[in-house]
């Protein structure tokens, strides 16, 4: 990640942006070169991370071509503005299609991690761009005090060549909300390439036909086992923080799930396992797991039936 810090109200805060990925393992120490290269250590240090390897050195070396990104993001009074890298094309900064901002938050509680909460749309109603296309000030239409505000700049694309951001997601966490005029109605452009403008409406469809009642249905049926795939639940293992300890082949700081699955538990055990672990089932595992009661009952059932299945 690249991060981008400024005082707000006398405090520091800022944002974060990816940077680099596709390391070996987890990334944990880096430090500059004197020719500007950067040395990246890694491991994973027995838990789950992203990348292969146990652990790994490797050197990260610039091109020398500049990326088209987002280089800061500043909080405003009414929005944030947002500072590029080069150039950008004129007309897409101007368009409020090409942004989309939403705020979340995660919880403070006892048990391991959180997912992210109170998941909000804002609304981005007003642009204004500097003259040289480097940097735009954005609107938006309820900002939060301490959440997260992601900005997602899908439209914004580079002058002349059109290239979209390399990474157009940022992420700013807004503790303070600096104080200082907000933007004039005159001060901002409104377009808005999503808003159509009134078209004659096409010669009115024909009324449906009301619908004739089917002949006497055969009642399906009752499906007994449901065929959960990883793809399904890969969400809502990474969401419930349960990637950070278990892995489905192999052992991590919990048992590798295709481990679980020989103990020939039902999917109902399984959800109960979840929701109040028993570490005793695993006295070699030197951590036990937290109680997750937090989890929906939904999700730990489908999370639970395809442990299950991977024991067939
Ligand atoms: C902080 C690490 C951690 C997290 C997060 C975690 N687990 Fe575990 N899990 C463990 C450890 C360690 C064990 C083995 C020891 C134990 O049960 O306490 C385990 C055991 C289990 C078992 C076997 C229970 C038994 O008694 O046989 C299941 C099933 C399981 N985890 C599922 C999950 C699911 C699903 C999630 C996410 C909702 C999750 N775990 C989150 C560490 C974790």
């Amino acid at each position: 990640m690249r991060v981008f810090m400024e005082e707000v109200n006398g405090e520091l805060q800022g944002m974060a942006i990816d940077f680099r990925s596709g390391f070996r393992s987890g990334v944990l120490r880096m430090a500059w070169a004197p020719d500007g290269s950067l040395f990246v250590g890694e491991t994973n240090r027995g838990w789950g991370s992203a990348g292969e390897a146990n652990e790994g050195l490797e050197r990260l070396v610039w091109t020398g071509e500049l990326p088209f990104e987002i280089r800061t993001v500043k909080a405003m009074p009414d929005g944030f503005e947002i500072e590029f890298t080069k150039p950008a094309d004129r007309k897409s900064l101007e368009d409020l299609a090409s942004y989309s901002v939403s705020s979340f938050i995660y919880k403070y509680h006892p048990v391991y991690g959180s997912p992210p909460v109170d998941n909000e749309e804002a609304k981005v109603t007003g642009v204004r761009v500097s003259d040289d296309n480097m940097t735009v000030r954005i609107v938006v239409d309820g900002l939060k005090q301490y959440y997260i505000h992601h900005l997602f700049l899908e439209g914004v694309r580079e002058k002349d060549t059109f290239h979209s951001l390399v990474h157009p997601s940022a992420y700013y966490t807004l503790n303070n909300i600096p104080q200082g005029p907000s933007l004039a109605a005159g001060q901002v452009t409104t377009f808005d390439s999503r808003v159509k403008k009134e078209e004659p409406q096409p010669v009115a469809a024909k009324p449906a036909t009301p619908a004739k009642t089917p002949p006497a249905a055969t009642p399906k049926p009752v499906q007994e086992e449901e065929v959960v795939t990883l793809e399904m639940v890969q969400p809502l293992l990474a969401k419930n923080t349960c990637v950070a300890c278990h892995n489905k082949d192999t052992k991590q700081v919990g048992p590798a799930y295709v481990d679980v699955a020989k103990r020939n538990y039902t999917p109902e055990q399984i959800v109960e396992l979840i929701h109040t672990p028993r570490p005793e089932n695993w006295p070699e595992y030197a951590t036990p797991m937290p109680p997750m009661p937090h989890v929906p009952r939904e999700e730990a059932l489908k999370i639970a039936k395809w442990i299950s299945s991977l024991n067939k």
